[in-house]
């Protein structure tokens, strides 16, 4: 039989501040796969990986400071954990306590979090509740709130969540065995670009960081917080990083700049990703690939290895998943997959793409006049 996969706690022991015999709550995080980008490589000209750390147990970095901030609410006698999210802290949070066997309590932004994260804090038993307001305004009342009662506080201003993040630099070092020079990461509390570079410099390698936040939602680029951030990627739509002097700091001393991208970059990338790469992150993900793809970080980077992170699954997140599937007898959809196999790719709206579909359409009408049954579109958010 193969020994289980120890936990990160487990793993880098050494590293965090746990003693043997502490409580240890823990999914299997961590040990998360890194692949090589052959597409994103061809178009940057310098070896790019993927960082999935949608492999996680609850589907993002999360994890990695879960383990350790739950850990130390067990640890220091806590009776619940309570958190403000955009969507992935709310569901690692709740995993997590619902391992511990202590209560959860997650405060959102009502209306901005993705269907499928609220989905699993639900399942893992927290209680969620929706604030009318953002989540600089929902940080603000957890935090209040964890200095009046006997709740351990897990956003990324709890110093274990940076402890447990820091775990990914480790790995990244260990896999490419110290050949990385530039790490290309999204920006909303600032809490993960602070984790990695605390990493780093522990592992004695310190590659340029290169932060990325969405243009509705860039107060670290504009130097003045967001009242109203918005942006396609909801994990990263924040106002205000608890973490921003920390996060400069990063970006500064290793000679790394932040800048913004625009949702239509995010969600290029976003495509791209997914069309060329097989990596189905979330649009927040997407937006250190995006920022990799402009004309100022290619010039910046040209030349030197790059690597890049995937934070979560595209399966927690699919609001902004464009549709699509076509409905049909056999005869249509052999016919609908005739015209890929000859044509090419009938759904697309490039030019050639569009020659394409009105002769992927030609097939359709003919399938379709060979059965009685009508071909239907449907769109769907995965
Ligand atoms: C998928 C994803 N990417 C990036 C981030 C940004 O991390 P941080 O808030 O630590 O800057 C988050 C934060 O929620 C996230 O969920």
């Amino acid at each position: 039989m193969l020994p289980p996969m120890p936990g990160l706690i487990e793993r880098y022991r050494d590293h965090l501040p746990f003693e043997p015999g502490d409580p240890v709550v823990s999914l299997g995080e961590g040990s998360t796969p890194l692949v090589y980008a052959p597409r994103l490589s061809d178009r940057v000209g310098a070896d790019v990986w993927l960082k999935i750390e949608g492999t996680n147990p609850t589907g993002s970095f999360k994890d990695r400071g879960m383990t350790c901030a739950v850990s130390a609410a067990v640890r220091e006698g806590a009776e619940a954990v309570v958190c403000a999210s955009t969507g992935n802290t709310a569901a690692s949070a709740a995993a997590y306590a619902a391992r511990a066997g202590l209560r959860g309590a997650v405060i959102v932004p009502e209306g901005k979090i993705a269907t499928g994260k609220l989905a699993q804090a639900l399942m893992h038993g927290a209680r969620v509740i929706a604030l009318r307001g953002n989540f600089d305004e929902a940080l603000k009342l957890v935090r209040a709130l964890a200095a009046r009662h006997p709740v351990s506080l897990v956003n990324s201003v709890n110093e274990f969540r940076i402890q447990g993040q820091k775990t990914a630099a480790f790995e990244l070092v260990e896999q490419l065995g110290g050949e990385l020079d530039a790490l290309c990461i999204p920006v909303g509390n600032a809490g993960n670009i602070t984790a990695y570079w605390r990493g780093f410099n522990e592992a004695g390698h310190r590659p340029q960081m290169l932060g990325f936040q969405a243009a509705g939602a860039a107060p670290l680029v504009l130097g003045a917080p967001v009242a109203n951030p918005e942006t396609v990627a909801s994990a990263i739509r924040i106002g205000n990083p608890a973490r921003w002097e920390e996060a400069m700091d990063a970006m500064t001393s290793s000679g790394g700049a932040v800048n913004a991208v625009s949702d239509a970059q995010i969600l290029d990338a976003y495509r791209f990703l997914a069309a060329t790469e097989g990596v189905f992150c979330e649009p927040a993900s997407a937006a250190g690939v995006a920022g990799l793809l402009t004309p100022w970080t290619l010039v910046t980077v040209a030349a030197s290895v790059a690597a890049f992170y995937a934070s979560a699954k595209g399966l927690q997140d699919g609001d902004a998943v464009p549709v699509i599937a076509i409905t049909g007898t056999a005869a249509n959809v052999a016919g609908i997959v005739g015209g890929i196999i000859v044509f090419g790719d009938p759904l697309s709206t490039t030019p050639v793409g569009l020659v394409v579909q009105f002769f992927a359409f030609g097939l359709v009408l003919i399938a379709a006049w060979l059965t009685p049954a009508p071909v239907r579109a449907v769109g769907a958010a995965v």
